[in-house]
């Protein structure tokens, strides 16, 4: 079946400067982590994919190893490119990264030149791109000079293969380092992919205001703390969840749903219902309602989640008493 997409799709999504740069982001972007592997039924991704555009969501986030097996969501993305978005690949962000492990030897972990090269091409090819919009450096490598890492990123810019470079899960002070030496070689870092959530804020303790002084831009994943900040666990482990498919890689298992967890989820979920708002609504909102956040990177499993989490976007003010209440809850 082809694909028209919504004519509408501009006039409801919220788009916001990417820290100091031209560019423009959705305040909520589509990540594909999990749900879009050879695991994966491909018209379920698809379905997915359609209804993000269609909603206003031009940023899809990926990198080299995810899906499952590793390499097959950037396999599949590609696949769905082709039959479905081609003609709109200009109204695209597409991001990959390097950085964790992806195939044996010396060369396929960390941050080496050599392995950010051949990365970013199997990734190209893989996806059937000729570039991508934005490529980061996937974790920070204790070993590897930061400059080299760096200057691989500067020279895949200077290659063409990447419009934009990014650092994902670089701690404050190595942070501000990567972007001083991508300042001096001519490519500013673009933007920062952390962790962050209701359950894990640690980027509020410095990260957010060196990004903000270096006109970087910030783009939290796991903002429902891989569905436990929804209404999903609230009774139990429903089958189709992601801490019941042990997916490995990263990916959230039951023993991480305690009951604590379980009882703040609950509080919240009132305090969601005080608003008018579903919990993952509240949660993304609570990501969203601080300006130096760019976007905010959420997965789905399927396309109403899309549907449903998107709507963050209609109430993500809150007032000075409902934000102690979360701080109380969350204690
Ligand atoms: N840079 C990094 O190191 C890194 C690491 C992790 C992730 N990421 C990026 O961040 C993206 C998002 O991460 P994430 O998938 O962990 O994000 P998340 O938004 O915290 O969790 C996504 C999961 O939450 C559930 N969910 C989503 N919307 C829902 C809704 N409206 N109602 C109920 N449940 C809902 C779904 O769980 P079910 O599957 O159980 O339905 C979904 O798979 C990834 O795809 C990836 O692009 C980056």
């Amino acid at each position: 079946m082809s694909y028209t997409p919504n004519t509408e799709r501009y006039k409801s999504m919220e788009y916001r400067r990417c820290g100091r740069s031209g560019l423009k982001l959705p305040a909520v972007s589509l990540g594909l982590w999990h749900n879009f592997g050879h695991i994966d039924p491909l018209e379920k991704c698809r379905a997915i994919l359609r209804t993000a555009f269609d909603s206003g969501i031009t940023h899809f986030d990926l990198a080299n190893n995810y899906g499952q097996p590793s390499g097959s969501a950037e396999e599949n993305f590609g696949t769905i490119l082709k039959k479905d978005f081609k003609p709109y690949r200009d109204e695209l962000i597409i991001s990959s990264k390097a950085g964790y492990t992806m195939w044996p030897g010396p060369y396929g972990d960390w941050g080496s030149k050599k392995y950010l090269v051949s990365s970013l091409d199997q990734s190209l090819k893989r996806m059937g791109l000729e570039y991508v919009d934005i490529f980061y450096h996937h974790r920070p490598d204790p070993e590897t000079p930061l400059e080299e890492t760096m200057s691989a990123l500067d020279l895949i810019v200077r290659q063409g293969k990447a419009l934009y470079v990014g650092i994902s899960n670089y701690r404050a002070e190595e942070a501000k380092k990567a972007i001083e030496i991508l300042k001096r070689l001519g490519t500013p870092c673009l933007i920062h992919q952390p962790k962050y959530s209701m359950f894990d804020r640690w980027i509020e303790g410095g990260l957010l205001d060196v990004l903000d002084a270096e006109g970087v831009g910030c783009i939290p994943f796991s903002p429902l703390a891989q569905g436990l900040l929804t209404n999903k666990y609230l009774n139990g482990i429903p089958e189709d969840s992601r801490a019941a498919r042990h997916l490995g890689n990263g990916a959230m298992e039951e023993d991480q749903i305690t009951e604590s967890k379980i009882k703040k989820i609950q509080q919240l979920n009132e305090l969601a219902k005080e608003r008018g708002q579903s919990l993952a609504q509240m949660a993304l909102a609570w990501v969203v309602k601080d300006p130096r956040i760019t976007s905010v990177l959420i997965g789905v499993s399927k396309p109403e989640q899309v549907t449903d989490s998107i709507r963050c976007l209609e109430n993500y003010s809150f007032s000075q008493e409902e934000l102690d209440k979360i701080n109380n809850i969350l204690k």
